[in-house]
Formats: C-alpha cells, structure tokens, sequence
C-alpha cells in the first residue's frame, strides 16, 4: 500500500486516485498520523500531499525526521515537499515570490530518475508563496522555476524525492509520469492492482466479516448499492437478501432493471416491496419542494423497514440470523468523514411484526476503498449491465422533484414518457457519458397553446436540462448540437400527447440547481 499522508487540501485524494490509476493500490492518511504508525503499517512507499500551510506557521504540521530514516520511499508534494526539505536540513523561505497557477518548470539536466521521460521545459500547476532555497545535504536539484530556486530534487540513496509543483492536477500534463517514476522506478513497485484483484480481495474480506450469517442489502436502482450487492452476492451466494422499495418515482425502465437485469445478472434473492400506492398518497395535494423530500425520505424508511420486517421473518423461519446490513459507503465519504477505520454498527429500529424494537445490524461496506469510477469498473466484472453501472446521477425523490406542482400517476406517466425518448435519443447520439445529467422537467401547473394537425393544443412545456460537470456542486449546461435537441423536441412533442412544447435550460449552476426542486 501506499500512504498519502493528508495535509489539508484537497489534493490528497486525488494524489490517491492518481497512484490507483497506476494501478497500485493507496490510501489517504491523516497528517496527525504519528511517524511510527505510518510506518507500523509497513507502507511500500509514502507520498507527502499539499496543504494551506507554511512549514514556519505557528502550529504547521510536521513530519518527523524518523519517517524518511526508515527506508521507505517518500514523495513530497508542494508543502510536502518543503517539510521534507526543512526536515531534512534544508532551507525554506518565505520570499514573497509567489507562484500560482500553470508555471514553467525547468529540469537542470537531461531529465532523468523522477522527470524521466518528461520534456526538460514542462508546463505545471503551481500554488506556494514559501520556497525551498537550498536541498538538503545528499539531494541533488532536478528542476528549479522562476521563483523556486529548488522546484524539485532527489536522493535516489535514500529514495526521497520531491516536486513544488501538483503532478496530480491535469494542468501538470506530464504528473502522471513523474507519480509513475516515482512509483514504479523509485519505489520499484509493479502495476498489479487490478480490478479481478479488487473482487478477489474484497470477495474473501466478506466471507471472511460474515461467516454462515444472513445479509441485508437495500438497492436504490443506483450503481453503488448495485455494485455493493452483487460483490456480496457473489462472496456469500444465498446469505444475502436484496430488499428494493418501488417507490413508482424512478424512471422507465428503471424498477424492472432491478428486478429482472440486476437478479439475471447477479441470481440474488430479491424482495421486491410494491409500494407505489403508499408514496402517491402521501405526496397526494403536496406542491412544496422540500415537503416533498421530507415525505419520501420519511416514507422511505417506512416501507424499507416494514420490507425488512418481511425478510427477517422469513429468515427466522429457517433458523437464520440476520446479522448484517450491506451498505455502499465510497472512499471519498470515508475520507471526508475522518478516514477511521469503521467497526461502524448502525442501529436499524423495527416496530413491525412483534420484532424486537432495537435490533443491531453490523454494516458490510465492500466500497469503502473504492472510487466511483472503480467502483463502475468492479460492477462490469461482475457482470453487471452498463444501464446499471453507467448510470448517471439521479436523486432519491426521483422523478417527484421533476414534476413542478403536485404529483400524480398521469402525470408521472407524461414525465416518464418524455424522459424516455430524451435519455433514448442522448445515448443514441453517443453523448451521455460527456453530460453529467440531463433532467426532463414536466411543468405540470404551466399550460400554452399551440397546434397540431389542424387543431388548437393546449398542453405542457417540457425542460430539457442538460449539464455538464465534475461533482455536482458547480455546473455548466451543455451544449448540445441543435440537431440532437430538434429531434428530442420532435419526438416529444409527437409522441407525448400532452405535452406540445420543448424548451431548453440555459442556466449554470450558480445560480440554477442542477434539478428544478
Ligand atoms: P442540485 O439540484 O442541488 O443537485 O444542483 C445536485 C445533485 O444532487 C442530486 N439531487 C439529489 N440527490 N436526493 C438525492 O439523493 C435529493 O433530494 C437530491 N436533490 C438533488 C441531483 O440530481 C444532482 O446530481
């Protein structure tokens, strides 16, 4: 394994993401990680991450000299690479000259060792104001920039090396090389960590947490509980039981992925709860966004529980033990939430069926060390099909916070009508791995006239929300070629009777929110 210790920014996920793309295995660790247990976890290398300090700040975090004593291979980047470098000896400046953003690096020979194969003048992505001045004894200068008269240096006999610059960012075009120098020519580790890895790995870590007992696993129709119950499914076979609520919320298309490609796919036991009825009444008269959430999500754990009253029966029948609750938690949640080492036990509380009133689940996470994208890699060899696991994004109230006013069957029947033939026609173009999302909003209380045939309509609009993004939390909206949303409006407006008009939102986010609710 290899550490990336966390100095703060938030660098240092992707700084892991970075070295599993070289297909060996890392993990993030948080700079309040004393040298010695660093070290207890016999790491094969260890990288240094950037972080908002200066190494002179009152209160900066250090690294202690023992961790670069052990033999063991360290990268430091950008403030890592300063508190190496003042660790060891070197000197470190507050000059004042601060560099940030895409910076010229130059290498002081023939780029070789850790700028092997990189160009001797390469572009990078810069963000410091202290310098690194003067090596430490035994390091030789690699590359130096206009404002760093040390931008990077190495001691191949201790195998300790270090870049000013983010070799993890895209605008440093030329990291990904320096990380696999680093890794593979530095630490003389090998690209081994592969997806058939990851299921073997996690595969026997399941077996192993659960032994002859009985899981849970609820799926939502998204990739992660997807993923997370097929990798149980296929360590424990018949132990496991999927529970899915049908809510009636999803998308065309979408229950029967759950129900037929996801059971044909994996042959896991399924309990499917038909709870349709229950969500259309509660929601029946409500028109206000977050009341809306606020009954689903309250619904939701309702009729999850009384679905898992049902399991629980049935296991008790054959004398079996529920013990275990699957749960697809991803490493970034698991980073962001402190990185411990959950023995997580949640409580799950039952008031059906003269069940005990607290009952205590333990939690099977199989995604815990996983990244999204690997997470849609394992899902693929486990056979599961792309509608599953390329899925993209779509909210837990579903297709309730798409029909602006309130929500009814007929309407839920428009919406899901016209969403089809958008997401059909966007797949066909080829473009729906470019988009984010593209919510189909139904303005259900907006009604304007046009004309059909030879006759007046007087029917709904339909928004068309195509967005492009990283994360969610900032979005563009995409430009999609006139052509493709010509025969989206088309289509709509032809197939769809009520609905006699297609428009286009051109809002980014902020302001718009990527859903309309
Ligand atoms: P907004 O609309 O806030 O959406 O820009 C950001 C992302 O979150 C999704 N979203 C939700 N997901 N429950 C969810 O599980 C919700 O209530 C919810 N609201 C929005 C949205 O689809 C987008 O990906």
């Amino acid at each position: 394994t290899v550490l990336v210790v966390d100095y703060g920014a938030q660098y240092a996920q992707l700084i892991a993401r970075r070295v599993r793309e070289a297909r060996v295995y890392s993990e993030v660790v948080p700079h309040t990680m004393p040298a010695a247990e660093i070290l207890s976890r016999k790491p094969s290398a260890v990288i240094l991450s950037g972080g908002p300090s200066s190494v002179y700040a009152e209160g900066a975090p250090t690294v202690e000299r023992e961790l670069f004593e052990a033999g063991v291979p360290v990268l430091g980047i950008c403030y890592g690479f300063q508190a190496m470098a003042h660790a060891l000896g070197g000197e470190v400046a507050r000059t004042g000259d601060r560099e940030y953003g895409k910076t010229e690096v130059r290498a002081t020979t023939a780029p070789h060792g850790l700028l092997d194969g990189t160009d001797k003048v390469q572009t990078t992505w810069m963000s410091h104001s202290d310098s690194v001045q003067k090596a430490p004894e035994g390091f030789e200068v690699l590359a130096v920039s206009d404002a760093a008269p040390v931008a990077g240096f190495a001691d191949e006999d201790r195998k300790l090396y270090g870049v000013q610059w983010h070799p993890e960012v895209k605008h440093s075009p030329q990291g990904q090389r320096i990380i696999e120098n680093f890794l593979y020519s530095g630490a003389g580790l090998n690209p081994e960590w592969t997806t058939g890895n990851i299921v073997e790995e996690q595969v026997a870590a399941i077996r192993e947490q659960v032994g002859d007992a009985r899981v849970i696993c609820g799926l939502s129709g998204g990739v992660d509980s997807a993923v997370a119950a097929a990798l149980v499914q296929r360590a424990v076979g018949d132990q496991l039981t999927c529970v899915f609520v049908d809510h009636g919320l999803l998308r065309e298309g979408e229950a029967e992925q759950v129900e037929r490609d996801f059971v044909a796919a994996t042959g896991a036991k399924l309990y499917v709860a038909d709870e349709k009825e229950r969500f259309l009444q509660a929601l029946a008269g409500v028109t206000d966004p977050e009341e809306k959430r606020k009954i689903i999500g309250r619904e939701f754990i309702r009729a999850f529980e009384a679905a898992e009253a049902e399991v629980l029966k049935e296991a008790a029948a054959d004398g079996a033990r529920v013990q275990f609750l699957v749960q697809g938690t991803l490493y970034p949640d698991v980073v962001e939430s402190g990185g411990g080492e959950g023995a997580a036990n949640i409580k799950s509380h039952h008031n059906v069926g003269g069940l005990p009133e607290d009952m205590e689940f333990k939690l099977v996470e199989p995604l815990r060390a996983l990244f999204k994208d690997e997470v849609r890699a394992v899902g693929a060899e486990l056979g599961l099909p792309a509608e599953i696991v390329q899925r993209q994004p779509f909210p837990g109230p579903g297709l309730s916070i798409r029909i602006i006013g309130e929500v009814t069957e007929d309407r839920l029947r428009i919406l899901r009508k016209a969403d089809a033939i958008a997401r059909e026609e966007l797949t066909k173009s080829g473009l729906d791995q470019e988009v984010w999302q593209m919510p189909v909003v139904l303005l259900a209380d907006v009604r304007s006239v046009g004309v059909q045939g030879d006759g007046r309509t007087y029917g709904h609009p339909i928004v068309l929300r195509p967005v492009s993004s990283e994360d969610a939390m900032t979005a563009d909206w995409s430009r999609l070629p006139y052509d493709l949303l010509a025969t989206i409006s088309n289509r709509i407006t032809n197939e769809v009777e009520e609905v006699n008009r297609v428009t286009l939102d051109v809002t980014s986010k902020p302001p718009g929110t990527i859903e309309w609710e």
